[in-house]
């Protein structure tokens, strides 16, 4: 007989105040009035974890989430006193993903690397739009500017997995403007990292990342040609478009979980000029699925989106591809078969 091994948790804390309330917002969160009772809050919070944590015993704790309302009114050493009573209580994995939420109008210069240094590893900054009117109608407190100013500080933090938050479909909100919004944060200097669930095996996965002619069918519609083993090329063209659009040379690979290629895209001018970049698949399986996640990163600043823009559109290929059996026409394919 099997034993039965419960399936690991994520932690979520909770942090209610606001320098002000969004008009919009659904979330249990205040405007804070007079001072941040930021001791006393921390020290509820740690007597809560001390009292359920027996709820829990035994039981893997991989993530923590600081959400709201505002975390990053709280200070770094708050935060990490907050984290030290979740690692006292419970069984928390010591490389676990600990993430927090941070509003760009609500940050103090140089915090992102005291909060890096308190166990940070991940932060999901607010953006909402680039659109200064977008921003004035959301009652927002930061400007475009300092959302990428924020932006700009984590790098430099080296707390390069960060995330920002957009809304789209605002009133009276264009589909050019929400594409604007997109390609804003797409520019913003960071890892780009793209993840998509798909209803498969890692092994099934594995084939069509690394089997030529299904990946020709959601890929740009091109060829890519490799041996799919450390040293060997990689290469795509397509049969309409004269030369490669783009080579690469095989890093690592390890099916079906993870593997690492370089690539210099050749397509265009702008292309070229972001230079050989780095490509990153990884599979986890979870439940009936799959989490995929692609990060593409050593970009130099100010890439052209062109060459990490598309990843969305080749994931979603993939995952109907997968699903469905279906294959979708890419922007690619119709560049070339006109
Ligand atoms: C709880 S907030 C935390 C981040 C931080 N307080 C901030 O706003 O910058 C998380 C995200 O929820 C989103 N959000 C808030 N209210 C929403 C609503 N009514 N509908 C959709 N998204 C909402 C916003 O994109 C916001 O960045
Ligand atoms: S700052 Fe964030 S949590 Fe606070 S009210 Fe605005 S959207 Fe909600």
């Amino acid at each position: 007989m099997t034993a039965l091994i419960a399936p690991p948790l994520s932690l979520y804390v909770h942090f209610p105040w606001c320098v002000r309330k969004c008009p919009y917002c659904d979330f249990n969160s205040y405007t804070l009035s007079g001072e941040l009772p930021a001791a006393a809050y921390v020290e509820r919070l740690a007597r809560d974890l001390e009292a359920q944590a027996p709820e829990v015993a035994g039981r893997r704790v991989v993530s923590v989430f600081f959400g709201g309302g505002t975390p990053s009114l709280f200070s770094p050493a708050c935060v990490g006193r907050v984290l030290a009573a979740a690692r006292r209580h419970l069984a928390l994995d010591s490389d676990a993903e600990v993430t927090l939420e941070a509003n760009p109008g609500a940050i103090e210069r140089g915090a992102f690397r005291e909060y890096r240094d308190a166990g940070v590893t991940r932060v999901s900054l607010g953006a909402q739009s680039f659109a200064p009117e977008a921003l004035a109608a959301l009652g927002r407190i930061h400007s475009p500017a300092e959302t990428r100013r924020a932006a700009e500080e984590l790098h430099a933090a080296g707390l390069t997995n960060f995330n920002l938050d957009l809304m789209y479909a605002l009133p009276g909100q264009t589909r050019a403007a929400a594409l604007s919004d997109l390609k804003n944060a797409l520019e913003s200097p960071m890892e780009k990292i793209f993840e998509i669930y798909i209803r498969t095996t890692p092994e099934r996965l594995w084939e069509a990342i690394t089997d030529s002619e299904i990946r020709s069918n959601y890929q740009f519609g091109c060829l890519v040609t490799s041996e799919w083993t450390p040293g060997s090329r990689v290469e795509m063209s397509h049969p309409g478009a004269p030369g490669l659009l783009a080579e690469g040379e095989i890093l690592e690979a390890d099916p079906p979980r993870r593997l690492v290629q370089t690539m210099t895209a050749l397509w265009s001018d702008d292309a070229k000029r972001a230079g050989t970049s780095r490509v990153t698949w990884e599979i986890e399986p979870v439940g009936d699925s799959c989490r995929l996640t692609v990060t593409h990163d050593q970009l130099p600043e100010g890439a052209s989106p062109e060459v990490y823009g598309g990843w969305p559109m080749i994931l979603s290929g993939l995952k109907t591809w997968l699903e469905t059996g279906e294959l979708l026409t890419t922007p690619g394919s119709l560049m070339y078969n006109g």
